[in-house]
């Protein structure tokens, strides 16, 4: 009998969590016009890149750009006033934040490893599972994650409602003073998708060919390492056709399961297959770029690599295999695993350093604007 009623309680708590969880991801849309007026912004595309996905109803202007850099940075966007999104996104480090696992408000450890944000115009998911199928979605999640900023998009609205700062800032932006939740994750996307990292030493040698050479020849023998099967990074990171991003974007491979996770350990984040329901996406995560790695450590949807040494030792011989490792990187790494020689590595290595694009990490553009 009791068991009867602690099963009732628990089912009924685990109901109101659930639809509190529905609610928290909500967009809520509203009936005023939310496309964007003022200046077109005419977003560069880097040579070789290929167009970026800019949806029709949120076309780039100069002045909703300055209304989402300024949301970008708005600790009013947090319950506690306390965070904005730079708060786990910095610049210097390529916008992610140096953590293990992210720390939210009151101290609050997040489930995962911040993302790095460059270059999402071009892409397609959002966050390791890729369960954010827009910028302008992904958004108001972390500010009504209750990890994050834990907050209720109302409140922001009546806070930024009352400041003659955003009152100009979303006239200017939308034609009216209203804040709406659609407007300031179309405002935040339209931030977002003009951050471009194009400019590493890396671009001048083999994309632009505006250089003949890397300074250190050492990089250029990391780079025929990573494209080739010796490395084989290419297969997941992106080869020569698709070198300008060095990631793969394309619609057949996003996420993978590079081998992160033990068998184990996979079922405490099943990755890919959270959103798909499919078992055969166990524990694949979004094939992040490797452009600033150098800047971007620790490494992994649970930042679990530490830095470029360990990460080489990790592709070398750490990775797990299990039934859901990617067969690319599993028959390679099946029985022998990668036996690279001190000079191989220290030539990746010195690879993955040229990918570092110090005009991105420091373009005030992308800066705070208060
Ligand atoms: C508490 C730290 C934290 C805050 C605050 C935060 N983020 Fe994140 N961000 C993360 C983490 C962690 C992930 C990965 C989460 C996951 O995959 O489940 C992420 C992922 C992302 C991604 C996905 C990038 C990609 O390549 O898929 C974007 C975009 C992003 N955040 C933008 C924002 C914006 C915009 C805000 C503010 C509204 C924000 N973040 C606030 C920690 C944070
Ligand atoms: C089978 C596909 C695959 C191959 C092959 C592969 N990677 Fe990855 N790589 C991934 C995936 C997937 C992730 C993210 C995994 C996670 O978060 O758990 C990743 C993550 C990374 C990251 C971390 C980036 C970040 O922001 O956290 C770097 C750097 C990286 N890989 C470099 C390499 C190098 C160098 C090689 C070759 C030695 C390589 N990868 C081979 C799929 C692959």
């Amino acid at each position: 009998m009791i068991n009867k009623r602690l099963f009732t309680v628990l089912g009924i708590l685990v109901l109101v969590l659930a639809f509190s969880q529905c609610r928290k991801d909500r967009v809520v849309d509203s009936d005023l016009p939310s496309t964007p007026i003022g200046t077109p912004y005419t977003l560069e595309i880097p040579t070789g890149f290929p167009a970026p996905y800019i949806p029709a109803g949120n076309p780039l202007t100069v002045e909703a750009i300055k209304l989402g850099r300024h949301l970008f940075f708005e600790k009013r966007l947090s319950a506690d006033n306390s965070m904005s999104c730079s708060s786990c996104h910095l610049q210097l480090a390529a916008f992610t934040d140096g953590k293990i696992l992210s720390e939210g408000i009151r101290g609050l450890e997040t489930r995962r490893h911040a993302m790095t944000i460059f270059n999402l115009a071009w892409q397609e998911h959002f966050f390791w599972d890729g369960r954010a199928m827009s910028l302008e979605e992904q958004a108001l999640m972390p500010i009504q994650d209750e990890f994050e900023l834990d907050n209720e998009l109302d409140t922001v609205v009546a806070r930024l409602s009352k400041d003659p700062l955003y009152q100009k800032l979303f006239t200017d932006a939308f034609g009216d003073q209203t804040v709406t939740p659609v407007r300031i994750g179309k405002a935040i996307a339209q931030f977002e998708r003009i951050i471009v990292s194009a400019n590493s030493e890396f671009d001048s040698v083999i994309r632009l060919k505006t250089k003949l050479e890397f300074k250190d020849l050492s990089a250029r023998r990391g780079y025929d390492m990573f494209s080739s099967e010796t490395g084989d990074c290419f297969h997941c990171h992106g080869d020569l056709e698709t070198a300008y991003q060095l990631s793969a974007f394309g619609k057949d491979l996003q996420f993978s399961n590079n081998g992160v996770l033990s068998s184990v350990q996979q079922l405490n984040d099943r990755g890919r297959e959270e959103v798909t329901g499919d078992t055969n996406h166990r524990s694949q995560f979004k094939i992040p770029s490797v452009r600033n790695a150098e800047f971007s450590l620790p490494f992994m949807h649970n930042g679990s690599i530490p830095d470029l040494d360990s990460l080489i030792k990790f592709y070398e011989k750490g990775l797990h295999i299990t039934p859901k490792t990617d067969p690319n990187i599993a028959k390679i790494n099946g029985l022998g695993r990668k036996n690279w020689s001190i000079a191989q590595k220290a030539d990746l290595k010195a690879f993955m350093k040229s990918l570092t694009d110090y005009s991105f990490l420091t373009d005030t553009n992308y800066s705070s604007p208060f």
